[in-house]
């Protein structure tokens, strides 16, 4: 039986069994790599707290706007985002154009999730380092040159990538409600609580003052315009926009449920673990005379050496990663969600299979960011393009993904939303009434398309 009708899930009642359920899988997509890993790392070497100023001001005028079309266009086409823009452009009588918006996203979630993957599996291998005791006394080098190993060994990436991947799709191939539900039921507590733990640490250490210093005074003569792209950038990462994992999500969100609402709990949810990562992180780096600009090693070069000199280090160090890989699992699974629902639908095969072939397929391609951190270290297919030089199959793939996908499709989607669509669907799903309508409106149609032009443009030149 082919899915492919309007509001399918509704009909079907496939749907989050609650208001809550669906805050958690959202917040557990936004809540990834992004905000334990990345967010921190941006903060340091952008300067502290001026970045921080900025990204949230992101957060408020492109984030929370997209996030609330993006899952409102996913409610009203119930479908994958492929036959939920189908169905929209048909009902809202746009033009065709506007498939692309689904196109992008069950395209760019792939993308996304074959190097994602990887990641996530440094996140895996690194829960088995910490716990192992290896970081104990360990010094720079040392901790460096395991860091360094493991991106050398083809094989160990392959390992951890291949155990990554056989998670998510054991998850996703279970459904909404057994799987997808209950495993994020089960992980995103823990989220919290290891979070929750990792800050209470942070406050024993005599910087929680400097760190907190560090990311709420801002000190504008240190901010850059490209930092202030990076925050923008981010601001869409962060929150799983522009590439129809919010689509997907929204299209099991059963009616009654306020979608304007749900989202802004999404994004302050979101922002708020990620500035509790920073908090949790930084002190540690202040403490032991770290570099908070150390960059994408901070978390798995430097705070090892913070935890191999702490008392009770393995133990923090083990519950950090394992955190870490929390929450990269509960982004990943609402990554492989379009793509299956888009199977299940377009090819008629059941959603364990879905998951099992879609999963694969995004395996076999993250194959291709596995060797780009050795064997294909040197290999850069689209080198005789000036900008690209130098740039690996992963470089390539996140500059793809995170640079021109996910921009582009928020703003196609805030465009959709807000200038596409007739009035009668917007108030049916969001129920905005009077100067809220008109509020929301104007920075939909201008502020929101305005804010990602602007960080697109600049990216690209
Ligand atoms: N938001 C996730 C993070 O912060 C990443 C993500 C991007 C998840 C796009 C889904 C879609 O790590």
């Amino acid at each position: 039986m082919s899915q492919a009708t309007p509001k399918a899930h509704q009909q079907a009642g496939n749907l989050w069994s609650s208001r809550m359920a669906f805050i958690l899988a959202a917040v557990g997509s936004a809540v990834g790599l992004g905000n334990i890993w990345k967010f921190p790392y941006i903060t340091g070497e952008n300067g502290g707290g001026a970045f921080v100023l900025v990204y949230l001001a992101c957060i408020a005028i492109v984030g929370i706007p997209v996030l609330i079309a993006e899952v409102m266009i996913g409610r009203r086409g119930g479908q994958s985002p492929v036959a939920s823009m189908r169905e929209l452009t048909e009902t809202e009588g746009t033009r065709k154009g506007w498939r692309i918006i689904g196109w992008n996203g069950i395209i760019a979630s792939f993308l996304v999730l074959s190097f994602y993957s990887v990641i996530g599996g440094w996140a895996l291998a690194y829960v088995g380092k910490a716990a192992s005791g290896m970081f104990t006394g360990a010094d720079a080098d040392a901790i460096g040159g395991a860091f360094g190993g493991m991106l050398a060994s083809t094989g160990d990436l392959l390992l951890w990538h291949s155990v990554f991947m056989i998670i998510v799709v054991l998850i996703v191939g279970r459904g909404i409600r057994s799987g997808m539900e209950k495993a994020i039921n089960m992980l995103m507590p823990l989220l919290f609580v290891l979070l929750f733990i990792m800050v209470g640490y942070a406050t024993t250490t005599g910087k929680f003052g400097e760190a907190v210093n560090f990311m709420f005074s801002p000190d504008f003569s240190k901010l850059t315009t490209e930092g202030v792209l990076t925050a923008l950038g981010h601001a869409a990462f962060t929150l799983s926009i522009g590439i129809g994992v919010m689509m997907a999500y929204g299209s099991y969100l059963p009616q009654n449920v306020n979608i304007t609402r749900t989202a802004i709990t999404i994004a302050f949810m979101d922002t708020g673990v990620a500035l509790l990562a920073g908090l949790a992180i930084f002190p540690l780096v202040f403490a032991n005379g770290l570099e908070p600009g150390a960059g994408p090693g901070l978390i798995f070069v430097t705070l090892p050496l913070a935890f191999g000199q702490m008392t009770g280090g393995v133990i923090f160090g083990t519950l950090f990663f394992a955190l870490l890989l929390v929450a990269a699992i509960t982004s990943a699974i609402s990554m492989l969600e379009p793509v299956v629902e888009w199977l299940e639908e377009h090819k008629g095969i059941n959603r364990a299979k879905s998951a099992f072939f879609g999963g694969f397929a995004i395996w076999l391609v993250g194959v291709g960011t596995v060797l780009s951190f050795n064997v294909w270290a040197e290999v850069h297919p689209l080198a005789f393009i000036p900008f690209f030089e130098g740039k690996t199959v992963f470089d390539l793939l996140d500059f793809l993904v995170s640079n021109l996908m996910m921009p582009l499709g928020g703003l196609a989607i805030a465009l959709f939303a807000g200038w596409a669509m007739k009035r009668q669907g917007l108030d049916q799903e969001l129920g905005l009434q009077g100067g809220l309508y008109r509020a929301f409106m104007f920075v939909l149609r201008y502020l929101t398309p305005a804010g990602i032009a602007v960080v697109f443009i600049y990216n690209l030149l």
